[in-house]
């Protein structure tokens, strides 16, 4: 029988075997187990795109949900705090919300006040009352915060900060794109945020990304040998979502050889599939990053090229014959796209592996596309 490929390169899909997040996991069990004040109850996780922020939130409530506590997951939207009470309403099976809609009315009908429902902190409040006396919680987890505005992560928070000091059973998990978040959280932002475990997603260690690939293959019955394995490791840099499409795309390599019918994967499998692996990469996440650009922000990249580690903001002026602070607004759009990064003051790096080489590769074609000769 043909066996089915085990890897998942999709965004938010559960990797088969999770890589480099043992740490994390054991911290947060800890928080939940340890009760109110625990640091691993209030985490913030950031990352590139593709890092796996979303497959390590849906962990987190796993390990929550095992131990029964209850848990809204919710992704950044307008009126974020309405989203997460509306949820909270629905999600111990009783609709609250038809009996407090009766109550409104009651109340309309009687003062003719106008209409009002829980607020984020009383549907909190609620939910968390019964929960604590059965020694059970809630987990509320927000994805893609950096879209969320600063005045409805200010709500959120002061209610959980509430909470927390009324000795309730509440966690609370946030992701989103490092710059994004870091704003967020920047000067008036809410300060009990700021200090939130923090979980920057940067690269997997090799050993990890072998010892994951090895795992995935192997539970399909498949062998993979050492020099094999540690060539395609090495082609996924420790980024997570290269680690399941160069899998992917080795595994499919195999088949096209074997015919459907393989139980070992050869070198010549992961030369080929990583080819096809990092062809695919660049479609999908380098060049989707990098369309669209102003002229400016193009030249900026291809400026950055030129050095093999951090490039100085001031250096990359000079290269491009202007004044340092005529590229401000070129640098902040860089960065909000997560194409780059701050590394330190006055120094930005790539913030997704192999851009640069990316770059290099097709300066020409890229500046021709703003009539500039490469
Ligand atoms: N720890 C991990 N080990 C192995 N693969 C992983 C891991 N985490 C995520 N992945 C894989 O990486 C890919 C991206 O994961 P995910 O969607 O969680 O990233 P993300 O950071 O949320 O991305 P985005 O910013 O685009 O939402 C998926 O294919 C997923 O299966
Ligand atoms: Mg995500």
């Amino acid at each position: 029988m043909r066996k089915v490929n085990p890897f998942k390169p999709t965004a938010g899909a559960e990797p088969p075997v999770l890589a480099g997040r043992d740490a994390v996991l054991e911290d947060f069990e800890i928080g939940l187990e340890e009760g109110v004040g625990a640091p691993g109850r209030l985490m913030r996780i950031t990352g590139p795109r593709g890092s796996g922020k979303t497959v390590l939130l849906t962990e987190l409530g796993d390990i929550a949900r095992r131990r029964g506590w209850r848990v809204v997951d919710v992704t950044a939207a307008d009126r974020l705090p309405e989203l997460i009470g509306r949820r909270l309403e629905k999600s111990d099976g009783v609709d609250y919300s038809a009996e407090l809609d009766l109550m409104v009315v009651k109340a309309r009908a009687q003062k003719d006040e106008p209409r009002r429902s829980e607020d984020i902190y009383e549907a909190m409040n609620r939910v968390t009352g019964k929960l604590t006396e059965e020694h059970k919680g809630l987990l509320v987890t927000v994805d893609e915060i950096q879209d969320a505005s600063v005045e409805d992560v200010r709500e959120i928070a002061v209610a959980i900060q509430h909470l927390i000091r009324e000795r309730r059973d509440i966690a609370f998990v946030f992701a989103g794109l490092t710059a994004g978040v870091m704003n967020l959280l920047g000067e008036d932002g809410p300060t009990f945020l700021r200090r939130a475990y923090p979980e920057e997603l940067s690269t997997i260690p090799a050993d990890e990304v072998e010892a994951t690939l090895r795992a995935t293959f192997e539970k399909s019955g498949v062998r993979i040998d050492e020099d094999a394995l540690t060539s395609a490791a090495d082609s996924t840099a420790g980024y997570a979502y290269l680690i399941q499409l160069v899998g992917y795309n080795v595994w499919r390599a195999a088949q096209v050889r074997a015919s459907g019918e393989f139980d070992a994967i050869s070198a010549e499998d992961v030369e080929k599939g990583v080819v096809v692996a990092r062809r695919e990469f660049e479609r999908t996440v380098l060049e989707a990053a990098i369309a669209h650009l102003p002229k400016m922000a193009m030249e900026y990249l291809v400026a950055m090229t030129a050095d093999r580690l951090a490039s100085s903001t001031g250096e990359i002026a000079s290269r491009l014959g202007v004044p340092a602070s005529s590229l401000s607004t070129t640098r902040k759009l860089l960065v909000s796209r997560q194409i780059i990064e701050p590394t330190a003051r006055g120094y930005v790096g790539f913030s997704i592996p192999f851009m640069r080489e990316y770059l290099t590769k097709n300066r020409e074609a890229l500046l021709a596309r703003y009539g500039v000769e490469g």
